[in-house]
């Protein structure tokens, strides 16, 4: 018998029995009085990490990004984001609806934004508009295939941040898978932003979290916010203390998770009726078009135990530059895109039985 290989994220790892062990044994206080020891201990080590003052323990991902929506900017605010930024699609309007503020997207290449074109996309408040405060920036880029925004790339919108008075906020839900990839430090990535976020919950592996690092005051500022939607846990050492396990042993073992999402692309490269998006797999995600409808794809491939990501509603670039073309619409849905991502849970024998199996429901679809 064999077990299901699940690669519809990285967010469905379990948390393994070191790590559950950790958890039981952590020392606890109450974290809204800021008495949670182990809270304490992985605010200040992820601040270490990343080079920042400070650190905020949250719940996930999302209310990381919305803590810093809400303290970067003021209601009205302009804040620039890439067209397939998750805060713009996955969550929810929240932009719109928690932080008050307008979005205004720039199209990147393949996930990597293009300073000019930022530049381009920038407003000064004045009577008329409304200014730009803040620019988010996601690395590793999710729906462009866990791109990683190169250092330099960073380091210029850090500089036109400085010389335009806007903020920079990172999305780095994978932070360390592009820390893995390129070998940057994750405090270098951090220099070049205000703020941060990182996920525990996915490559790391743990059941919940997220942290969010910025200056004392930014974090004193978003811990209201985080009170005011409900994020302020109690004994949440519990939670901190698998976060403080992941970052001592799951960060170098992304390298592994990245080597099974390039054997997995390879073994798929000339397979019947799937089209890889890209040969060239940057960190865990391997996104490949299916000639039939995704759904149909993925409820075959779940009947030998293997489960994909198949997003019903998705859209792409309309130019293969990432470009619009001139009197393009910009983006157009497409219903045939899967997405495969590796993780802790996932071994090289399961790499080699899931490209076994794509490739057999990729034949038996399209013949
Ligand atoms: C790039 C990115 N940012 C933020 C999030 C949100 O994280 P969470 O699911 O913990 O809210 C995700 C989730 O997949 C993500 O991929």
């Amino acid at each position: 018998m064999h077990s299901t290989i699940d690669m519809r994220s990285d967010t469905v790892t379990r948390p393994s029995l070191e790590m559950r062990r950790a958890m039981a044994e952590a020392e606890v206080g109450d974290d809204v009085y800021e008495d949670d020891p182990t809270v304490n201990a992985l605010q200040e080590r992820a601040a270490l990490l990343l080079g920042k003052e400070a650190g905020l323990l949250v719940p996930s991902g999302t209310m990381g990004n919305a803590l810093a929506l809400m303290t970067h900017t003021r209601p009205g605010d302009e804040v620039l984001m890439d067209t397939d930024a998750h805060s713009m699609l996955y969550e929810v309007g929240l932009p719109a609806t928690l932080a008050h503020v307008l979005t205004r997207q720039f199209r990147s290449r393949a996930g990597i934004p293009d300073v000019e074109e930022i530049e381009g996309c920038l407003h000064s408040a004045d009577l008329h508009t409304p200014g730009t405060s803040l620019l988010i920036l996601e690395n590793t880029h999710n729906r462009a295939g866990g791109t990683v925004i190169p250092l330099d790339v960073h380091l210029a919108v850090a500089q036109l941040a400085r010389s335009r008075g806007f903020s920079v906020h990172i999305d780095g839900a994978r932070l360390f898978n592009a820390v893995v990839a390129s070998g940057v430090p994750a405090s270098e990535f951090a220099a070049c932003a205000d703020s941060v976020t990182f996920c525990l919950s996915k490559g790391l592996g743990c059941p919940v979290g997220s942290v969010l690092c910025g200056t004392e005051a930014f974090i004193e500022r978003a811990r209201r916010f985080r009170k005011m939607l409900g994020g302020g846990m109690r004994q949440a050492g519990i939670l901190a203390a698998a976060g403080l396990y992941a970052l001592d042993n799951n960060i170098a073992r992304l390298a592994d998770d990245h080597r099974h999402a390039r054997r997995l692309a390879d073994g798929l490269t000339d397979a019947p009726g799937l089209t890889l998006e890209k040969h060239e797999i940057p960190t865990n995600m391997v996104y490949f078009r299916t000639q039939v409808p995704a759904s149909q794809f993925a409820e075959r491939l779940a009947a030998h135990d293997i489960l994909c990501g198949a997003p019903a509603t998705i859209y792409v670039a309309k130019s293969e530059a990432g470009r619009r073309a001139p009197g393009a619409p910009g983006v157009r849905p497409v219903p045939n895109r899967i997405r495969l991502v590796t993780h802790l849970d996932i071994d090289s024998e399961d790499i080699e039985r899931a490209i076994t199996s794509i490739r057999s429901v990729g034949a038996a679809m399209n013949a």
